[in-house]
């Protein structure tokens, strides 16, 4: 196990103060981070007043910018039922994991295939810290966290060894992180990945886009004061292309169309339900089902490795 590839803060069986201290250590609460701004944003509890005060001014500006990130986290849901039931895969390597949100990627997989086995992959302390919680719930060994760059493909896969069988197909999820990182090293990285996976893997990614809604997306990821790459369809596509995969029907999509299954919630909330609640809370309890085309910046795709 390298430094960059580090479980030791999740996978002991006792407290361990020293990991603890030193995930602590690196936690930096005086400027946003994507992990807990993106919590923010989806209603989530585990980020801190500097995250909610940016996402809050991010939602001035784009008030349905929460739909993003919520379609977004339901794209992963169908994407993972969909390569459980319909194409067997058992085993997943979730880059980017980010906060704990139900439902998590080991979760969904094991609704379908109970033994499924799932490792989570991070760079961010916070996301370390609150690890524990995602270990939580299934057979011993399945579930797995690894501290680790995704500009390190190699640690990840070494770190992954330990609870994934690299020679059977592996489904790798990409799901907004790319946008993080910049060319060529973006597309150096999934060309590792993928390279190391067997014929019968499979690849779930999305990305934002300024093709779709700029007009709404650009202000408010400006407020949040993050550095995005964002890319055009080609460029998304390329992630696919590149390494001779073809995303499955219906291609590279806004999230919100790729196979909805028409269980999202359409939750109408009333001003006196919301009084004395600020944009985050009351977005917190909306539904998702009046979403419109205008109000989504995230493309997604699936493929399978032939
Ligand atoms: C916007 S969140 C996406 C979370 C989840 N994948 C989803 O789509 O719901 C992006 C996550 O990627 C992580 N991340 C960003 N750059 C990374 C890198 N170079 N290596 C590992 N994780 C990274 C962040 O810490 C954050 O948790």
């Amino acid at each position: 196990m390298t430094d960059a590839a580090r479980t030791d803060a999740t996978t002991g069986d006792g407290p361990d103060t020293d990991a603890a201290a030193r995930i602590r250590d690196r936690i930096d609460t005086s400027r946003p981070h994507p992990s807990r701004v993106y919590d923010a944003l989806l209603g989530g509890r585990n980020h801190y007043p500097v995250d909610r005060a940016v996402t809050l001014k991010s939602l001035e500006r784009n008030p349905r910018g929460y739909l993003d990130v919520r379609h977004n986290r339901d794209f992963i849901r169908r994407a993972v039922l969909h390569l459980t039931r319909e194409h067997g895969l058992r085993q997943f390597l979730d880059i980017g994991t980010g906060l704990p949100t139900p439902p998590n990627v080991h979760e969904i997989a094991r609704s379908a295939a109970p033994a499924s086995r799932v490792v989570y992959v991070d760079h961010d302390p916070v996301v370390l810290a609150h690890a524990r919680a995602l270990l939580h719930g299934g057979p011993e060994g399945s579930t797995a966290y690894l501290d680790a760059d995704l500009r390190d493909p190699h640690a990840i896969l070494y770190g992954a060894r330990a609870t994934l069988d690299l020679e059977r197909p592996v489904a790798l999820g990409l799901a907004a992180i790319l946008h993080f990182v910049e060319a060529p090293a973006a597309y150096d990285i999934v060309a590792t990945l993928l390279d190391a996976l067997p014929s019968g893997s499979a690849v779930f990614l999305t990305h934002l886009t300024a093709d779709l809604n700029p007009e709404r997306l650009l202000p408010g990821l400006k407020a949040t004061g993050l550095n995005f790459t964002l890319r055009s369809r080609e460029e998304f596509l390329r992630f696919f292309t590149d390494n001779g995969l073809e995303p499955v029907e219906p291609g590279v999509v806004p999230v919100h169309r790729w196979h909805p299954d028409g269980t999202w919630d359409a939750t109408v909330l009333e001003p006196e339900d919301v009084a004395g609640q600020d944009a985050l809370e009351v977005a917190a309890r909306r539904g998702i089902g009046d979403v419109r085309d205008e109000d989504i910046n995230i493309y997604g795709a699936v493929a399978l490795k032939p």
